[in-house]
């Protein structure tokens, strides 16, 4: 979507894969879906660095509603126990600490858990999160008829629009339609949307991570060329920090995402990731891979012996024309040893004349490899479930 806006993958924090559904406060005060909980986020997300690595969005997604809309105005009405303040509060407190304020609805008549969605609403509702500042809008797909999307998407992000209020404009449309058996419209997603989720929703676990990178990879000669600056594609969720990955799944994750010019958002409990969880995170190095201007997805280029090669093309670029690449090697091996394997650089497909200064992104000292030309050969050692990441800048 050509709005100035998400010109790069946005990073943000958001509740949905960690947080749920949780409505009890009594029970669980630290954890339910409340203004404490975005707040206390948007304080964690600066005060552990988080936003000074590029972080810049607290997203709160479903479950923030009242079951019913205002009787009298038919506004959506934010749940009256949890956010006692209101939205407007919340978002001045998030503004106030320099970050942005996102917010989730659904398309359909009712949002997945059941509180009212926008379908009937659609201008009241574009106007209602304009007015309560927000700069970042999550529009997921339940409860509504697949074909009612095609017009209904685009209708809701021209009503933001109208608004003149700038807000980053998220589809699930694309993954209704997957789940369907239908082939998304990438053109009239690029069009209408600054980001889309492509498909299944994530889970705590590896096994979810290595789904979501199969369909991507499996499908990419479709999905991969339509992501840009303005337009990216959503394999959802980080869930480095929660239960379900280990200290190496999590560099996994991370390096697969930013190959993947992923949207950055975290789901998960800031106040309880481990620092060598929080150092992942916020690898600067990793994140500029990510974020990097020329916003070309990357793509699964080799898999062999169980070995996959991912690789993105970054900056610099030489004067010649020559991309840069980020390299990643996963290994979907469980045979227990560091598995050793060799590619030529020409079967990695970099042929640039005057070579690659080759760089660890996941090692802190001594992490330069030096020179190698484009007929040498590069090596590596990936553990089991594990990856290795490195940056080629062409010379
Ligand atoms: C489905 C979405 O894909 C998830 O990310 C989350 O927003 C839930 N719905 C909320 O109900």
């Amino acid at each position: 979507l050509d709005n100035g806006l998400a010109r790069k993958p946005p990073m943000a924090w958001m509740s949905w894969q960690r947080f749920r559904c949780i409505t009890d406060c009594e029970t669980y005060p630290n954890e339910c879906i409340s203004e404490k909980l975005f707040s206390r986020h948007a304080d964690l997300l600066v005060s552990e660095g988080y936003a000074d690595a590029g972080y810049e969005y607290i997203i709160i997604d479903d479950c923030w509603l009242e079951k019913e809309r205002d009787n009298k105005t038919q506004k959506l009405v934010a749940n009256k126990e949890r956010f006692p303040s209101g939205l407007n509060a919340l978002a001045d407190h998030i503004h106030d600490k320099g970050l942005k304020f996102g917010l989730y609805q659904d398309f359909g008549t009712n949002t997945c858990a059941g509180y009212p969605g926008v379908i009937n609403h659609m201008a009241l509702d574009a106007q209602t999160f304009a007015d309560w500042d927000v700069d970042y809008v999550k529009l997921d797909g339940c409860y509504a008829n697949l074909t009612d999307m095609v017009d209904g998407y685009p209708e809701f992000g021209r009503l933001l629009n109208a608004t003149g209020r700038p807000m980053v404009y998220s589809c699930s449309w694309p993954a209704y339609q997957e789940d369907e058996g239908q082939m998304p419209d990438y053109e009239s997603l690029k069009k209408h949307c600054n980001l889309w989720r492509n498909w299944n929703d994530i889970d705590d676990s590896l096994e979810s991570v290595m789904q979501i990178m199969d369909y991507f990879s499996k499908n990419q000669d479709r999905i991969q060329p339509h992501a840009g600056p303005g337009h990216w594609n959503d394999p959802d969720m980080l869930i480095l920090g929660n239960y379900g990955l280990s200290y190496d799944q999590s560099k996994l994750q991370m390096a697969i995402w930013s190959i993947m010019a992923a949207p950055l958002i975290m789901s998960n409990d800031l106040a309880h990731v481990r620092p060598e969880i929080k150092e992942i995170l916020q690898n600067r190095e990793v994140i500029a891979v990510d974020q990097d201007e020329l916003g070309i997805q990357g793509r699964r280029i080799i898999l062999r012996n169980d070995i996959e090669v991912w690789r993105r093309p970054i900056t610099p670029k030489t004067t010649s024309g020559e991309y840069s690449y980020a390299l990643a090697f996963v290994s979907r091996r469980t045979d227990g040893a560091p598995y050793a394997i060799k590619f030529t650089l020409q079967e990695l497909g970099l042929h640039n004349d005057g070579g690659y200064d080759v760089r660890d992104l996941y090692v802190k000292t001594n992490n330069k490899l030096g020179v190698f030309s484009a007929s040498s050969q590069f090596a590596t050692r990936v553990i089991p479930n594990g990856v290795t990441f490195y940056k080629f800048t062409a010379l």
